[in-house]
């Protein structure tokens, strides 16, 4: 059993911070974050606005997207690094705003930047198995709860919002979720993390290199195991973290400029989020079409890394 795409819905605060926003409150510049990362501007979050309440505005427009309801949806899958709460899970709190009777499964995976990819992988698990009908996989972000404001190498990078795809069980294996793969090495832990005061903590140089090697060898095993190379695939929409290793990455594998999403400038990293996000700005900007293949890797703190192969 396979899977096909049947609905995406996403979800970005009100409120946008730009690149001059940063300079009025710290030693930073627009040019300096531009040259370094692509970003120009990201969405925050309200304080009063939580993951939970941004994951269930996107599910809710992925189900008017495939036009069901949510009784029709057998397992919620939601990538988050930053739920404000321990438990129950985010995706059982948006099941439960969204009014579901239907008693369907719902968890949370905690997989960094890579989330939304590890939370591809069990989705594409169960459809493999035939266990689950419908399942819709969230990535969603409140970063902004995590900034340091005395770490100027860090503050500028993230961004909150939310992203909704569902996916419905199909006997083609050659549409919806063709393929995943995910990785972990947790040799590296203090590269990337976050401290118990709930603060990023980043050796940046570090993490670039890791990601623009990392990022890429996902990518290849999922072309090598598909049997394909960059010329059969549409889009590559890789993590959002940093346009330097976004291009990079992507040329490192052949890719042209104009098959590279890029969506970092808009909403900067969203970590778990990132990926579904970019894939629904890039639905609802007609760029990437109904029936194109999208290589999708995706790279975050552990290490973590990790790629997907859709037919969307
Ligand atoms: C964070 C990152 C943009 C920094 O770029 P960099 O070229 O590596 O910069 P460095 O950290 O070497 O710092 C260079 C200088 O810029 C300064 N700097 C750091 N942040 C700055 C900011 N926001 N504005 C202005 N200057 C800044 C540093 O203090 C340093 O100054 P110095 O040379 O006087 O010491 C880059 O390392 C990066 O993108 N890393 C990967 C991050 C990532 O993707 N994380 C998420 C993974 S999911």
């Amino acid at each position: 059993m396979g899977s096909r795409l049947i609905g995406y819905g996403s979800y970005l605060p009100q409120r946008v911070m730009t690149n001059q926003d940063f300079e009025k409150i710290m030693d930073t510049s627009d040019e300096w974050i531009v040259q370094r990362t692509g970003m120009r501007e990201r969405h925050f979050a309200r304080d009063d606005e939580t993951v939970v309440d941004m994951a269930t505005v996107a599910a809710r427009r992925a189900l008017e997207n495939a036009n069901i309801s949510v009784n029709d949806i057998d397992m919620v899958i939601v990538a988050t690094t930053s739920p404000e709460t321990d438990f129950p899970s985010v995706a059982v709190q948006v099941l439960g705003n969204l009014g579901a009777t239907n008693n369907a499964p719902g968890f949370d995976v905690r997989g960094a930047c890579t989330g939304y990819i590890y939370a591809l992988h069990c989705a594409r698990a169960f459809f493999t198995a035939g266990m689950h009908r419908r399942i819709m996989v969230i990535g969603a972000e409140k970063m902004s709860r995590f900034i340091d404001w005395s770490d100027r190498s860090t503050a500028v990078l993230f961004g909150d919002g939310a992203g909704a795809l569902i996916f419905e069980s199909s006997t083609s294996s050659y549409s919806g979720i063709i393929d995943t793969v995910v990785m972990a090495d947790g040799a590296d832990l203090e590269m990337l993390y976050g401290t118990t005061d709930h603060h990023i903590k980043m050796n940046g140089p570090e993490t670039y290199k890791k990601a623009v090697t990392l990022m890429p060898q996902a990518a290849s095993y999922i072309m090598e195991h598909a049997g394909i190379t960059a010329d059969n695939v549409d889009w590559i929409v890789p993590h959002q973290a940093n346009l330097r290793i976004i291009q990079s990455g992507a040329q490192r594998l052949g890719f042209p400029l104009d098959k590279i999403l890029v969506t970092v400038d808009k909403h900067a990293n969203t970590s778990g989020a990132s990926g579904v996000l970019a894939l629904s700005y890039a639905f609802d900007n007609n760029i990437i079409k109904k029936g194109q293949l999208v290589l999708y890797p995706a790279f975050g703190a552990g290490l973590t890394w990790g790629a997907a192969l859709i037919r969307v």
